[in-house]
């Protein structure tokens, strides 16, 4: 099922998006452009610009007015990607050595803050104050989700709430907002723009469960980053959550999660334990909730063969292994 190919509708632009990353990135110094090319090179889903290009095909032919956005919105989620892994101490990271590892911190920090300045440099050509404004936030919130979870780490004593809230902030926002910026731009009308933008939400609250889920469970060459690494770090995810407050070891994981020493030395009982409570099966039930009122969205947009597209894309992310 992760050969579905939902970028299918827009696959002329999608090749042009590729072709113009690249040299979106350059600069005379050659060390940050081997390091933002790396991360190019390497590949990636490109979901949200595929988001972008989608909703906006709903409204117009000729996307050629999209195209700096999607490539702005792929820039701003690599910016992220690099930071994360300095922060995540990650070496792999789109089935290749992460910038952090083949450059180190410091240049990891650089190459981050120069992506994302080149994504705002793009935006700023639409001058328009609305997507950038709209842009800027969602990376400051975007910072703010990173933030409450390296907050929450090793803490055993948040909830759902602080979950929800982190996972909606670290990701599910910019995918929304993917969404929205297509249809914005395309000039969809109000409505349709609201709920094209709920649907992103929706899906990106989804998408963030299911990669929480793929930490336990998935094979570490297909989803081509380690596994295993949210509770090597203390991160506490929805399975995680869920066997907190339902594993017959609840009392045992409660010591476990909220010791940096185990975490890191136990990892794999823990996981263990994890999985052994049904935490996953809890997991998909509610990516499965969130799929479903994202697909719900969708009800008053248009016939239109993206939506169908749209709607097979809340499927792929629950079946989806990588
Ligand atoms: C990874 O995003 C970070 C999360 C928000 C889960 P993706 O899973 O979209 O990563 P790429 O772009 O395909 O590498
Ligand atoms: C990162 O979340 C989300 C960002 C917005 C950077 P994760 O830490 O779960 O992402 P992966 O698993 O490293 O891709
Ligand atoms: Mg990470
Ligand atoms: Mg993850």
């Amino acid at each position: 099922m992760s050969q579905f190919n939902f970028l299918a509708p827009v696959s002329k632009e999608m090749k042009i998006v590729e072709s113009r990353l690249d040299k979106y990135v350059q600069s005379d110094l050659a060390m940050l452009n081997e390091a933002a090319g790396h991360l190019i090179g390497a590949g990636g889903k490109r979901l949200r610009p595929g988001f972008a290009l989608l909703a906006a095909k709903i409204y117009q032919d000729d996307l050629e007015n999209i195209i700096p956005l999607a490539i702005a919105l792929e820039l701003v989620h690599m910016a992220t990607l690099v930071h994360d892994d300095v922060i995540d101490n990650s070496m792999v990271r789109r089935g290749t050595d992460t910038v952090k590892l083949a450059w180190g911190n410091r240049v990891s920090i650089y190459a981050g803050n120069f992506i994302f300045a080149r994504a705002m440099s793009i935006i700023a050509d639409y001058e328009d104050v609305e997507i950038i404004d709209i842009l800027a936030d969602t990376s400051m919130k975007i910072c703010q989700g990173e933030i409450i979870q390296m907050l929450s780490c090793y803490n055993v004593n948040l909830g759902l709430k602080n979950y929800l809230r982190r996972i909606e902030r670290k990701t599910a926002l910019l995918i929304s907002v993917s969404c929205q910026l297509g249809a914005i731009l395309a000039k969809a009308p109000e409505n349709e723009i609201k709920a094209l933008t709920r649907y992103g939400y929706y899906l990106g609250m989804g998408f963030q469960i299911t990669d929480d889920i793929l930490d336990f469970v998935a094979d570490e060459q297909t989803l081509g980053k380690p596994t295993g690494s949210d509770i090597r770090q203390g991160v506490i995810t929805l399975p995680a959550l869920y066997a907190l407050n339902h594993s017959v070891y609840k009392d045992e994981l409660r010591q476990l999660l909220a010791s940096p020493e185990a975490c890191d030395r136990e990892a794999d009982k823990i996981i263990e334990m994890i999985i052994d409570s049904d935490g996953i099966d809890y997991s998909y039930w509610l990516a499965r909730h969130y799929a479903g009122k994202a697909k719900k969205q969708l009800d008053m947009i248009p016939e239109h063969p993206v939506k169908n597209t749209l709607l097979e894309i809340t499927d792929y992310i629950l079946e989806r292994d990588y």
